[in-house]
């Protein structure tokens, strides 16, 4: 699985050398589905960038061992379970969605096996994030 977490770094890196990533993909995430754009109405979107910027990080981290970027996935987890901002999992496959569109929209070395790898390391970090 090693590999497929190098193609998935080298690939963020290519999409952060993209004009406004994280932007484009909160463009296309909020854009799915009205309730998810409802819970963003207050939400400076300069520093929320910058977050999820570390975030998704963190998860490639995460699903290479297990263990870096552990502490920013717990502190997400608590944020978005259900006694805090209540997170659903219909919203978080529109969430994989948004961020694999935004891939492949912005990657230009995107590919099947790109495409492949990134699903791993989102389910990866998705069923952390849900498992209370
Ligand atoms: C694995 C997927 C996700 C990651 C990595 C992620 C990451 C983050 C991070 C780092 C923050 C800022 C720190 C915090 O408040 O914890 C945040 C805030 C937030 N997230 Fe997520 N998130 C994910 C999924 C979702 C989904 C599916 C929704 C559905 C609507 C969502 C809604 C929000 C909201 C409303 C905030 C607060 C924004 C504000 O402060 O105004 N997140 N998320």
């Amino acid at each position: 699985m090693n590999l497929s977490i190098e193609k998935v770094k080298d690939s963020y890196g290519r999409c952060l050398d993209s004009e406004d990533f994280i932007g484009r993909f909160y463009e296309i995430f909020l854009e799915k589905d009205a309730e998810i754009k409802a819970k963003f109405v207050n939400t400076n979107f300069d520093g929320q960038k910058k977050l999820l910027r570390h975030a998704i990080l963190s998860m490639i981290l995460f699903a290479g061992d297990g263990l870096a970027g552990i502490v920013t996935l717990e502190k997400i987890r608590e944020t978005h379970d259900p006694k805090h901002m209540d997170i659903r999992p219909w919203q978080y496959a529109f969430w994989k969605d948004s961020l694999l569109q935004t891939v492949e929209e912005k990657d230009p070395k995107f590919d099947e096996e790109t495409k492949q790898a990134w699903s791993y390391v989102i389910d990866t970090g998705v069923k952390f994030i849900t498992t209370y």
